[in-house]
């Protein structure tokens, strides 16, 4: 009899474990997407808008079929590098020489593992050298002559010069030309905002996290995108982030990494640590940012300091998506 009140005992308790983990992964998988945090104009919004709802529902896609985090926020960030509305791959902001410089990073949850690139010229995307840095090399940050030939030799096509270039960058390059010295110094205007990234956590809590940027108007300049701790991380352990904004702002203040361990070591949701540190950051260096976060059990944390983000996510068959403070838009995905 004893015996059997023990066994009965162990059975509840087990089962009670089983429902505390069903109910904390049942908002798995989920990815969610930025398009860009910065004043973004009216005539950009819809096609920021479409290009971030369509690359959560690829990035989804491609975890629903199979493929893994890292997978997903791979392609979703191609997705958005082959959009002219975002600032990334191709139409990507022109260096003061009218290049295209790339700067990309990518991070596995699972193992810590990453690859991070920097002075990518004439490659569409970016992400997927970012990719093969972490998974062919024996590093993990290539840059410029470096990072080049390492792409020639594992096959990535290197275009012929100025395909990467838009006509709208190349305006954006001349209007910034044309600006007082003083807006220049003041940050003012280095081109249109729109840095992606993407997190994403499948149905076992895998989490992995990528960023692509043409970052700001300058040559040589490298910003937070390609920083792990700043731009990007994932660990399965503590959540994932993508950041997007004044990256000479967000590497000094290592957002991600602070954001991060708000959640882990003082018990914030992603939604109040995103908040708190960007925040924070703003009022300490007085630049803005937009950060996308997710924990370990899927909840999501969506801030930004700018103007506008453009911003979305899939869950199940629902894309939720927005680009002004507050915003929460919904749309039921026909999935059949
Ligand atoms: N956040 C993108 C950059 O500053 O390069």
């Amino acid at each position: 009899m004893a015996a059997l009140k023990s066994l009965l005992i162990l059975s509840i308790v087990a089962t009670s474990f089983i429902n505390i983990g069903f109910a904390r992964h049942h908002k798995l998988p989920i990815v969610l997407i930025h398009g860009g945090a910065g004043d973004i104009t009216d005539d950009r919004i819809e096609g920021k808008l479409k290009g971030v709802k369509l690359a959560a529902q690829i990035g989804y896609m491609t975890l629903t079929n199979g493929g893994s985090a890292l997978d997903a926020v791979e392609e979703a960030v191609r997705s958005m590098e082959l959009d002219e509305n975002f600032n990334a791959g191709y139409g990507a902001v022109l260096t003061w020489d009218g290049e295209v410089e790339a700067d990309a990073s990518i991070m596995n949850g699972a193992n810590l593992n990453a690859g991070c690139v920097s002075i990518v010229k004439n490659i569409l995307h970016p992400i997927s050298v970012a990719r093969s840095v972490m998974e062919k090399s024996q590093h993990t940050y290539l840059a410029g002559e470096g990072v080049m030939r390492f792409a020639k030799d594992k096959g990535f096509e290197i275009l012929p010069n100025g395909t990467l270039v838009t006509e709208s960058a190349k305006k954006a390059l001349e209007n910034y030309k044309n600006q007082t010295v003083e807006l220049k110094e003041n940050h003012k205007y280095f081109g249109e905002p729109g840095t992606v990234g993407a997190v994403a956590i499948d149905a076992e809590g895998n989490i992995a996290a990528s960023t692509s940027t043409g970052g700001l108007t300058g040559i040589g300049r490298i910003g937070d995108s390609s920083i792990l701790g700043a731009g990007t991380y994932a660990d399965n352990a503590m959540g994932g982030i993508s950041a997007t904004g004044h990256g000479e702002t967000i590497m000094r203040y290592n957002l991600a990494s602070r954001i991060l361990h708000l959640m882990k070591f003082r018990g914030m949701s992603a939604q109040d640590a995103s908040k708190t540190a960007l925040e924070a950051m703003t009022k300490h260096f007085n630049e803005t940012a937009g950060v996308i976060t997710m924990d370990v059990f899927g909840d999501v944390g969506i801030y930004f300091t700018s103007k506008r983000m453009a911003w979305a996510y899939q869950r199940y068959n629902e894309i939720h998506f927005g680009l002004e403070k507050g915003d929460d838009y919904m749309e039921i995905i026909d999935q059949s």
